[in-house]
């Protein structure tokens, strides 16, 4: 049976991974999610898989050596997934280091011990072992608003704000192994990625959150930045299809040519969830355009991401399965059904990190 360490799993986008993995092999695999549980991990994501024989949770950070060290000695495992980080570009803003210290040490950190393990003593690599680090298409940079150029695997990397820094070093270091070891590894760069159990300091979720209470939506800027939205289970069998079809050692961008400007999110999520909410819902009345709010830009606020997706459709024959207009409505419709999911969420610490964020802005 062959064992995955999936990092970062009690997050959005590993969580998600994780339950995809589940619905496709079942009991064929064994998946070990290693998480530190910030204020981005949640194990009510994972809450249904308690209990089954082949998942296991374990508390560490990946910055710990010895702890990971030790889950690679306690464990064959054959597969990492490498999604742990911190994510955020306004918290990078805010506290850069700390992006530092997760994103570069710990990817350092999973690297060595990854190699460690699966090293022989000539040099070369047990047969069959990966790593795929999960990566953001933000290391490129930005693109001008034409319509027309694309970032593709070959992109020269700029990464603009800490958090896109931090993760174009985690880049870097992947790279570095595998040109300096051939370590047997994958990078994927991902579009912007939205679905069910998204923190709601994310845009989707903080407007569908902030609309059903009647709150504020803050756009910042013009409104008119663009961002290529990809459904998360697309992303989760993107990532299994690369580790399992891709060529060692290649980047893949995943992406789904799916580019609207922000104001054109905010005002699909207003009316589908006008749309949606049965009319004796009292928060029916709350959810209104009167709500949109420009506020100050982003600071380095890059103007336009996309992604080509041609080499991924040409080598592993992955391509994005869910229309936009069925992943909003799947999206909205699970944040509805899991409102206790988003009032745990956000109690706490959610609101002093929402006035230090928004306040005069
Ligand atoms: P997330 O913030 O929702 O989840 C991150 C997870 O990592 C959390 O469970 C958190 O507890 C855990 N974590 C953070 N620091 C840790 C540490 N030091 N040790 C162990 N665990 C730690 O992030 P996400 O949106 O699910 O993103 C997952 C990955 O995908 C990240 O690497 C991110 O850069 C990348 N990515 C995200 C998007 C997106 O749209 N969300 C797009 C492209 C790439
Ligand atoms: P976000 O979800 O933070 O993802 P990223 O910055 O990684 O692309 O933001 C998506 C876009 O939405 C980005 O252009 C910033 C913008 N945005 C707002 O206009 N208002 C908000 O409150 C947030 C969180 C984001």
């Amino acid at each position: 049976m062959r064992t995955y360490l999936v990092t970062g799993g009690a997050g959005f986008i590993g969580s998600n991974y994780i339950h995809y993995m589940f619905r496709k092999y079942d009991n064929e695999i064994r998946i070990i999610n290693v998480d530190a549980l910030t204020y981005a991990g949640n194990l009510e994501n994972l809450k249904d898989l308690e209990g089954r024989e082949n998942y296991t949770f374990i508390k560490a950070d990946i910055t710990d050596k010895e702890a990971i060290e030790k889950i690679f000695a306690e464990n064959d495992i054959d597969r990492v997934v490498h999604f742990a980080a911190e994510s955020h570009v306004d918290r990078s803003i805010k506290n850069p280091e700390v992006f530092v210290h997760t994103n570069v040490i710990g990817t350092a950190c999973m690297l060595n011990a990854a190699k460690a393990a699966w090293e022989n003593p000539d040099g070369s690599f047990k047969e069959g072992k990966k790593f795929l680090h999960v990566s953001t298409d933000e290391v490129y940079g930005s693109l001008p608003d034409d319509g027309k150029s694309y970032f593709y695997e070959t992109t020269p990397y700029q990464p603009h704000s800490p958090y896109s820094a931090s993760k174009a070093g985690s880049d870097l270091l992947v790279k570095a192994y595998m040109d300096t070891y051939k370590f047997p590894a994958n990078i994927t760069n991902t579009s912007n990625n939205y679905g069910p159990y998204q923190f709601p300091e994310k845009l989707i979720p903080l407007l569908i959150n902030n609309a059903l209470a009647g709150k504020e939506l803050p756009v910042y800027g013009d409104g008119m930045n663009i961002r290529d939205w990809l459904y998360v289970d697309d992303h989760a069998k993107g990532i299994d299809m690369v580790q399992e079809q891709g060529k060692l050692f290649e980047t893949y961008n995943i992406g789904g040519h799916n580019e609207k400007r922000n104001i054109e999110i905010v005002n699909l999520v207003i009316d589908t969830l006008q749309e949606m909410l049965p009319d004796d819902d009292p928060r029916k009345k709350n959810v209104s355009k009167d709500l949109i709010k420009y506020v100050t830009d982003r600071k380095g606020h890059d103007r336009r991401y996309a992604i080509a997706p041609d080499k991924i459709k040409a080598e592993v024959g992955w391509e994005p399965e869910t229309k936009f207009a069925d992943g909003i409505k799947k999206t909205i419709r699970w944040y509805l059904d899991n409102q206790d999911w988003l009032k745990n969420v956000t109690s706490g610490d959610y609101q002093k990190y929402y006035d230090s964020m928004y306040e005069g802005r």
